[in-house]
This record gives C-alpha cells, sequence and structure tokens, in this order.
C-alpha cells in the first residue's frame, strides 16, 4: 500500500511488515524512516535533520537525501554522478510531481521483479529536477501486497539543452542510526559466497565487480544489521542488485557516524552519454528489512526471488534430478560412452542427462571451437538427434552446454568475424581460458547466437540447457563505439546479453535454462530472472559446499542452486567424503550426479538410487518450502545444520566435518515449527511436539568418522 500525504508532502510506502517512509523538505527528497511496519499518520513532527550549525559541516552533508548528488557540501559517496556539458558535476534536484500507478512496468531492455496482476503491486514514481542542466529523474518504487520486498529503480533524461554525462548510476538509502554491522558474500572460483559479517567503519566500505560478470570475488549483496542480530531475532536491511554485470555495493558513514547504504552499476566502468532527449534506465535494486534476524532476511528473499524474480515454466515445477557428464568424463567421450553414463543414471532413476562440453566444433580440450556451434560427429555420429533418441529411449530427457557468448581465436566464427570480440585497436587481446569475448553490444554478434543456438535446440529434442560463461572481461571495449561512448561498452554488452536470452528462453519456454559462470561466477539475480537455476560452484566437495551453500542461501533461494554428488577423492580438494553426505548436501539444492556412475560400487549404487528416491518424495519441500538455517558452519565448530518445512513436512540435514574421541551430545535445535503440534520422524522413531523440538532439539548422534551427516523427516497434521 502507498500512502500519499500532499499536503505535508510525505509517501508511505507499506509492505506486509515494513515501512518506508519518504518526504519533501525545501524541495529536497528525503527518507524519513526504513523499518518495521508503522501506522499510517502524520509522522512528521518525528522527522528532525541533522547538522544545522555544526561547523566544517554543511547540514546538505547529512541530510537522509533519497539521492545522493554533488552539491552544496555533500563530501560523501554520491549514488548519481553527472558531468554537466560545462565540466563540472554539480546537481542540484528538486521535487516536481509524483504519482501512483497500480502494478509494476516492466524496466525496458532489463531484467527486474515483476507483478502478476495490477492488485497486487503500487508504484510510486517520483521526478526530481536539476534546473540548470534539464537533467530529469524519475524514481520508482515498487510496493508488493504479498511480498516484504520493496523494487526501486531509477531513471535519467536529458531535457536539457547540452549533452550530459552519467558517471554514477546507484540506488541509495540512508539508515536510520548508526549501531550496525556489515555482512557479505566473499569467495572465489571455487570458494563463492562465504558469509562475512565486519564492524561498520567511518568512512567507506565498498565491495565491487569490474568483471564485467558479477563475479565469484563478491556477490552483489549487502546487509547492515544490528550488532546483537542473530539467525532468529535483530533488524536486518539488505540490497541486492538485479543484474548481472559489474556493480558496486558500498556502505558510505558520515561524519555523523549514519550510514548510507548503495548498490549499483560500477563507476570504475561505466559512464553513459546522454545527449539532449536521450534517457537512461538504471538497473533494479531490491530493498529488504527484517526485523527477525538474518533467516527474517532469506525467507522474504526466497520466496520473493523464487516467485517475482524467475519467470516461466519452470518457475514453480519440481526440477528434475540430473546426471551431468563433465566429472565423469571431461572432454574425453563418445556417443557410447555417453550412452551409458546415461542408462546408469536411468537405473537409478535420473530424468535428466546433461552432455556437458565438448560436442561441437572440433573441440577436444578448452583451446578451440567456441563459436561453432555445430555438433562435432566424430564423437557423436549421426549428431544430436541419434544420440537424444537413444537417451530417450531410456526414459530420460537431454540437456546440453553452451557458452554462447565467447569465441576461441581458433575457430570458424573467429577466423570469419576477428573484430566481433571485445578488443582495444592496436593491444593485445588477452585470452583466458584460451578464449575472447563477443561484443554483445553489436546487434549482429547478438542475432548469430540467437541463430546459433536456437538451431541447435530446434534440432533435437533438448530440454534443459547450461548456459556457461567462463572468462571475466580485459580490455572490454566494443570497437564500434565512438571514443566518447568507450566506456558504454561493458553495460550495452549486458543490454545485449539480456536480449539474447529473452529471445531464446521465450523461443523454447519448456526448455530448463541453468547458467553458470565456472561455477557461481554469475549468480545473481538478473540471470535467475532468465534462468530459474544457476550451478552454485564447479567446487562439489561436500565440506566445501556446505559453506558455500549455506552463504548462498542468505539471499538465493535452494531451488535456484545447482548441487551435484561427484567422486572422491573429490576432483577440487582431493578430500574423501561419505557417498550418504555428499548426497545429503546436494540435496541442500537442485539435487543431480556429476561422476562416472558406470565405476560405483555396489553399495554407493544403492546409496544414489535412495537418494533419487528420497530427493523425488520430498523435492516440493525441498524446492518450494521454507529454508531456515540453525547452525552456522562458519563459527569454527565444524557444525552446521539447516531446516525445510511446507508446514506439514519437516526436513532437518546435519553435517558435521571431523569425528572427536569421546565427544559431548549436542542437539540441533529447530524452528518456526507449531508448539503444540506433534512431529514425527518414523525412520528414527521420534515423536514429539514442535515446542520439544525447537527446545530441546535432536540428540545428534555419535558420529563414527569424519564428515558425517544426518537427515530426519518429520510428518505433522496428523
Ligand atoms: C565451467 C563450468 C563447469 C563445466 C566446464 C566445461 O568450468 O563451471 O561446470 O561446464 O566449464 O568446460
Amino acid at each position: 500500500m502507498i500512502v500519499l500525504d500532499r499536503e505535508n508532502q510525505i509517501f508511505h510506502l507499506q509492505g506486509p511488515s515494513y515501512s518506508y517512509i519518504l518526504c519533501v523538505r525545501q524541495g529536497i527528497l528525503m527518507n524519513m524512516y526504513w523499518g518495521r511496519r508503522i501506522p499510517e499518520g502524520n509522522h512528521a513532527d518525528l522527522f528532525t535533520l541533522a547538522g544545522e550549525g555544526a561547523s566544517f559541516d554543511s547540514p546538505m552533508n547529512r541530510a537522509p537525501r533519497e539521492v545522493l548528488t554533488q552539491e552544496k557540501g555533500y563530501f560523501g559517496q554520491r549514488s548519481l554522478g553527472l558531468k554537466n556539458a560545462g565540466g563540472d558535476d554539480v546537481v542540484s534536484l528538486r521535487y516536481q510531481d509524483s504519482r501512483v500507478r497500480a502494478g509494476k512496468k516492466a524496466l525496458p531492455g532489463l531484467p527486474a521483479s515483476y507483478a502478476e496482476s495490477e492488485e497486487e503491486a503500487d508504484t510510486l514514481e517520483i521526478d526530481l529536477r536539476d534546473e540548470v542542466s534539464g537533467a530529469a529523474v524519475t524514481l520508482s518504487y515498487t510496493v508488493f501486497r504479498d511480498f516484504d520486498v520493496l523494487a526501486r529503480s531509477m531513471s535519467v533524461r536529458n531535457e536539457g539543452g547540452e549533452p550530459l554525462t552519467l558517471t554514477e548510476a546507484q540506488t541509495s538509502v540512508p539508515l536510520p542510526g548508526d549501531e550496525y554491522e556489515i555482512i557479505f558474500l566473499k569467495g572465489a572460483w571455487a570458494r563463492e559466497r562465504q558469509a562475512q559479517r565486519i564492524p561498520m567503519p567511518q568512512g567507506n566500505f565498498s565491495i565491487q565487480s569490474r568483471r564485467g560478470a558479477s563475479g565469484h570475488e563478491h556477490n552483489p549483496f549487502l546487509a547492515l544489521v544490528r550488532p546483537q542480530t542473530t539467525e532468529h531475532s535483530g533488524d536486518v536491511y539488505a540490497m541486492t542488485h538485479v543484474y548481472s554485470g559489474s556493480f558496486s555495493a558500498s556502505v558510505d558513514v558520515g561524519i555523523d557516524g549514519a550510514p548510507r547504504m548503495m548498490i549499483g552499476l560500477c563507476p570504475d566502468v561505466f559512464s553513459w552519454q546522454l545527449d539532449p532527449g536521450e534517457s537512461f534506465q538504471a538497473p533494479e535494486a531490491l530493498l529488504a528489512y527484517a526485523p527477525d534476524g538474518l533467516n527474517g532476511l532469506s525467507h522474504r528473499m526466497h520466496s520473493f526471488i523464487r516467485r517475482r524474480i524467475c519467470r516461466g515454466f519452470w518457475r514453480d515445477r519440481p526440477r528434475p534430478v540430473l546426471i551431468n557428464n563433465w566429472e565423469a568424463t571431461y572432454f574425453d567421450f563418445n556417443a557410447d560412452r555417453l550412452a551409458e553414463i546415461a542408462r546408469r543414471g536411468a537405473e537409478i532413476g535420473c530424468e535428466l542427462f546433461v552432455i556437458d562440453d565438448g560436442w561441437f566444433g572440433k573441440r577436444d580440450t578448452d583451446n578451440c571451437s567456441l563459436g561453432d556451434w555445430k555438433v562435432n560427429e566424430n564423437k557423436l555420429p549421426g549428431g544430436l538427434k541419434a544420440l537424444t533418441d537413444r537417451i530417450s529411449a531410456l526414459g530420460m530427457q537431454t540437456g546440453l552446454w553452451f557458452e554462447p557468448e565467447m569465441v576461441s581465436p581458433d575457430s570458424d566464427l573467429y577466423r570469419a568475424h576477428p573484430d566481433w570480440c571485445l578488443h582495444v585497436e592496436g593491444r593485445e587481446r588477452t585470452t583466458a581460458r584460451n578464449q575472447l569475448i563477443l561484443d554483445l553490444g553489436r546487434r549482429e554478434v547478438q542475432d548469430y547466437l540467437i541463430e546459433s543456438v536456437s538451431s541447435i535446440l530446434r534440432s533435437a529434442s533438448i530440454s534443459y540447457v547450461k548456459w556457461d560463461m567462463n572468462r571475466n572481461m580485459t580490455e572490454g571495449f566494443s570497437s564500434v563505439l565512438p571514443a566518447s561512448r568507450r566506456m558504454e561498452s561493458q553495460h550495452r554488452y549486458m543490454l545485449g546479453l539480456y536480449r539474447v536470452l529473452e529471445e531464446i528462453t521465450a523461443g523454447f519456454p519448456r526448455v530448463l535454462f541453468e547458467s553458470c559462470s565456472g561455477g557461481g561466477g554469475r549468480f545473481d539475480c538478473g540471470m535467475l530472472y532468465y534462468m530459474p537455476q544457476t550451478w552454485t560452484s564447479d567446487d562439489t566437495d561436500a565440506a566445501e559446499r556446505v559453506r558455500i551453500q549455506y552463504g548462498t542461501s542468505l539471499l538465493y533461494p535452494c531451488s535456484s542452486m545447482g548441487a551435484h554428488v561427484s567422486a572422491v577423492p573429490n576432483h577440487q580438494t582431493g578430500r574423501v567424503t561419505p557417498f550418504h553426505t555428499r548426497c545429503n548436501v546436494a540435496m541442500g539444492g537442485n539435487f543431480g550426479f556429476e561422476l562416472d556412475l558406470t565405476r560405483l560400487s555396489e553399495e554407493d549404487l544403492r546409496c544414489a538410487r535412495e537418494a533419487v528416491a528420497r530427493v523425488k518424495k520430498l523435492r516440493n519441500t525441498l524446492q518450494q518450502g521454507e529454508y531456515t538455517r540453525l547452525i552456522s558452519p562458519m563459527d569454527g565448530r565444524g557444525r552446521s545444520a539447516w531446516q525445510f518445512t511446507d508446514g506439514q513436512r519437516v526436513i532437518v540435514c546435519i553435517y558435521q566435518d571431523a569425528a572427536s574421541p569421546n565427544p559431548q551430545p549436542w542437539h540441533v535445535k529447530l524452528a518456526g515449527l507449531r508448539e503444540n503440534a506433534v512431529y514425527e520422524d518414523e525412520e528414527h522413531a521420534l515423536k514429539c511436539s514442535g515446542g520439544a523440538l525447537m527446545n530441546i532439539g535432536i540428540p545428534v548422534p555419535r558420529a563414527g568418522k569424519d564428515h558425517e551427516s544426518w537427515v530426519y523427516c518429520f510428518e505433522t497434521g496428523k
């Protein structure tokens, strides 16, 4: 609901459990409040503007403005940067007008959250303008009736007579008070999204990607919490970016100790020329406040991402159990070998066989053929059709890997179009994994990709696509842009990629798409808008995966995470974990296998078959239920636990790193159950009240070996 008090110029945005209040003072749009929902009414008397009369500081420096521009003594980080024709960057935005619309409009060319009907959301649009330059800004705020997430975006129009250059386009919010800690997700290839919590400094804390992808290093996510906030209680303020390219997310703490939190395009690799009459639409940011701790934040974000970012046929459907050949064969396969693995997969109940890299061009290693999307008939005689027919005969569907955004210097595509890659004339074209990146800002490149991927998908019965992207941008510039627009290259690339993804996913609406970027190097809401799941990490080691999936779950739902059982010793870490533990951890995401099933022992095959049956039985709860973190693997004790609930069923997964001699007994306390309801786990002969499970907890059995794990499944409602 959006309540407008036009007389006092106050805008009260009310979600199911939050309030977000804006007001206009001296013509400037200010943020009065963001936090727990409060009743409607005139709160203007409670709002003070700090900083009056403070020496060496100006009121503007402390004003809680919604858009942070350089003017009248604002010394902090900007969220909107505009270079005027005269070379200065002063921008004085003043309130012009506002309106409320039912529903939510799509953002042109960009992924964004959506409303399914006009009744379920309202959008407030506020117009601001700088009289001197003619820069006109429209801020858009969408409040959802059923979701506790606020969607915000900004567009900028040049209504003046001179060109302007946009140098910063971020969404910023000033937060109340000064006592916070910062949570973010840091990482690297094979170590993605490790949750990190640090004190908030005076000054600036920022994370970025300049890589042309959201990246492995930092996820586009930032949360501010109170020092006493836990998984189950306390304030959380969080932001994420519905975008897959370079980003910046920061907390800028002013002289008064009050933080301004922001997220948006990375200013180091972005600028955009706005000629008179032109507009620019910045990507959307999602804002969420939770009064009930980090799990409260995750519950809100998970349901929103699952149902108002992800789209399409697969959004609410159970995801297939798959078997992928990458770690089973790498490039070394032929049709018979693949069919043999698929046959074993079918025997244990897998539903989808995914042919990973190496099926096209002359690709037997990673140094060639990207761009040549033609099947390698030496490896797969009769083409894809012959192989998919064999797989269909086993009762399984077929999936296929692509890396469409890339080109190998050793490819027919590169030989025909050496200028189609991102590069700088006269400089070396730096390869990574022996490949270059196509300039997706160019229409002809986009069209080539749409046609070449579509024609493969038309050529055989393919029901799943793994869309990979295995390097970051260097010399990331388009050769067809004039010098004054070169810094637009990265964002134009993203707009081109989004067009390609929109066309292909709309053209094949029943195909399940999973994105990937060297594992989880592009795990963000931008990609999830086109593809409802992402390959979480190339690290399939169960012990590592507990931490990766745990961190990922702060923001992203389990239905968005690909999670596979792989061989031991693990290919990334050399670690040996029990087969059932690998299954129990992979159950925390979209379950699959990535190993040579033809080499499994009878015992492991039995375990695999049981795991598949269990996942199929429980996957509605695992993929669509509410996920709650119970014990963190990051607290140094080597234990972790999480739970899934759908009201009727509670699934609890417990994991322990190292066994110890003569151990202290420990319990896992569940969360969010009904106090007086009776919950029963027949397999473990446990039957007790929700109150007992939440306060006494499940007694964890003694671990007889390292990397032990347990799964409990309670039913209630009887
Ligand atoms: C990337 C992906 C892997 C696999 C390989 C194939 O590294 O993350 O899962 O698909 O590419 O080359």
